[in-house]
């Protein structure tokens, strides 16, 4: 089972549009913001969690409204199977740096491994594409419960 997370119309109709499509049946969407989600089922728990060019919100002022944070990391982790990984994508180097510095804080408190790549582990989304015709830098993040 896949659940997809996404609070815009848009992004729901495409991908509902996809899925019809291409006969994808094992897809759940969940039309609200994560933290809805988080709250409605609190015992959640996944093998895998893709978290894709989320919004950089590049201002530092508006750091705050980053999806991905400490505490925000720490609960997924905490929410992820044994063995299980969470992946993160991004074009904006603080973003991806700044996850990056807190999954190895993460390190010391929690049993995982975190690993930088410069290829993504899946398909190219929209905003990867949007990216690479952009020439930005793109990172990848792969943070494995062992
Ligand atoms: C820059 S787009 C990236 C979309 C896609 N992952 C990709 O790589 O093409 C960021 C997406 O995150 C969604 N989003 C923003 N805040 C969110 C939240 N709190 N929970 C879930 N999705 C959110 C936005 O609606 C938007 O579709």
């Amino acid at each position: 089972m896949v659940i997809g997370i996404e609070p815009f119309k848009n992004g729901l109709a495409n991908t509902a549009y996809y899925c019809s499509t291409n006969k994808i049946k094992n897809i759940f969407l969940f039309p609200f913001i994560f933290q809805k989600f988080e709250k409605k089922f609190k015992n959640y728990c996944f093998d895998q969690c893709y978290i894709f060019f989320p919004d950089p919100w590049p201002k530092k002022r508006h750091h705050k409204r980053r999806l991905v944070n400490y505490q925000f990391l720490k609960s997924l982790i905490s929410h992820c199977n044994s063995k299980g990984t969470i992946y993160f994508g991004s074009d904006n180097y603080d973003y991806f740096d700044d996850i990056k510095n807190k999954s190895k804080l993460l390190k010391k408190e929690l049993k995982i491994s975190v690993k930088s790549y410069k290829k993504t582990p899946t398909t190219i989304t929209r905003y990867h594409a949007k990216a690479l015709k952009l020439k930005n830098n793109i990172n990848f993040l792969k943070i494995d419960k062992i």
